[in-house]
């Protein structure tokens, strides 16, 4: 992932990531409420309904964000950033692009399919199967996407502690660098 000498993150990188994050924070909330207070919360799965149709837009967003990305360098990190640390950011931005947005949402598609359970697109559009059913399998396919979103959840916390680290301890302008209309000074 190259790095281009610029400030802040261009308009289009912060809708796709702002955009993607909701999405992305709104589905974990969704998952969690539907499978643990299933009885008072979920009764006619219309959690789980929303949980999958909110959850897998990501599926075609990550299309998008990743094509745009290969093409669109993002902003260099403060010098004031150690070599180690600057490394530590560029792996923990591609487990949360190969984790948790697309192994995760990838392995709910997998979960649903060898359940046989539909799966509506923003409410709008059947997704197709990505695997023939298979009962046999469904306890394994529920198990990796359960664990990988509980895994997932520790990334994003991790993550969102970093970033409030930058930006109240090491007073670095990363955070302002994805907000609306700041640019990231280099210094
Ligand atoms: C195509 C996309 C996805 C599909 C089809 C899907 C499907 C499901 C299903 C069927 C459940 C069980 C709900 C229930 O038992 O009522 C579930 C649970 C869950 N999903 Fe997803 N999911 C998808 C993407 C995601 C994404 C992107 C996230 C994270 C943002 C996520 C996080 C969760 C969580 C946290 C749970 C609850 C796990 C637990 O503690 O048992 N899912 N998902
Ligand atoms: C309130 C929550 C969040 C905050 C405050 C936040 C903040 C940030 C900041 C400041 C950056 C730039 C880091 C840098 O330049 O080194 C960033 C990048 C990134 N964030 Fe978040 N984020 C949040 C939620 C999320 C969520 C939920 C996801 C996805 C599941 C996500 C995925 C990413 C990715 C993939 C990047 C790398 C962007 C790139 O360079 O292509 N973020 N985030």
């Amino acid at each position: 992932m190259l790095e281009k000498e610029n400030t802040g993150y261009t308009r289009i990188a912060k809708w796709l990531h702002w955009s993607m994050a909701f999405i992305w924070m709104v589905s974990w909330g969704l998952g969690i409420l539907a499978t643990h207070w299933r009885d008072t919360l979920n009764p006619q799965h219309e959690l789980t309904f929303l949980h999958k149709a909110l959850a897998s837009t990501l599926l075609l967003l990550i299309v998008a964000r990743v094509t745009w990305r290969l093409k669109n360098p993002p902003p260099a990190l403060p010098e004031s950033m150690s070599a180690l640390a600057k490394r530590g950011a560029m792996i923990g931005h591609i487990l949360l692009y190969a984790i948790a947005l697309i192994a995760l949402p990838l392995s709910g598609w997998y979960w649903s399919s060898v359940a046989d359970k539909p799966i509506l697109v923003a409410g709008l559009f059947l997704l197709p199967p990505l695997v023939d059913p298979a009962p046999d399998l469904y306890d394994l396919a529920k198990y990796i996407h359960t664990w990988t979103s509980w895994f997932c959840g520790a990334l994003i916390g991790g993550h969102l502690l970093v970033a409030l680290k930058h930006h109240f301890v090491d007073k670095d302008n990363i955070l302002a660098g994805m907000l609306p209309s700041k640019k990231r000074r280099v210094k």
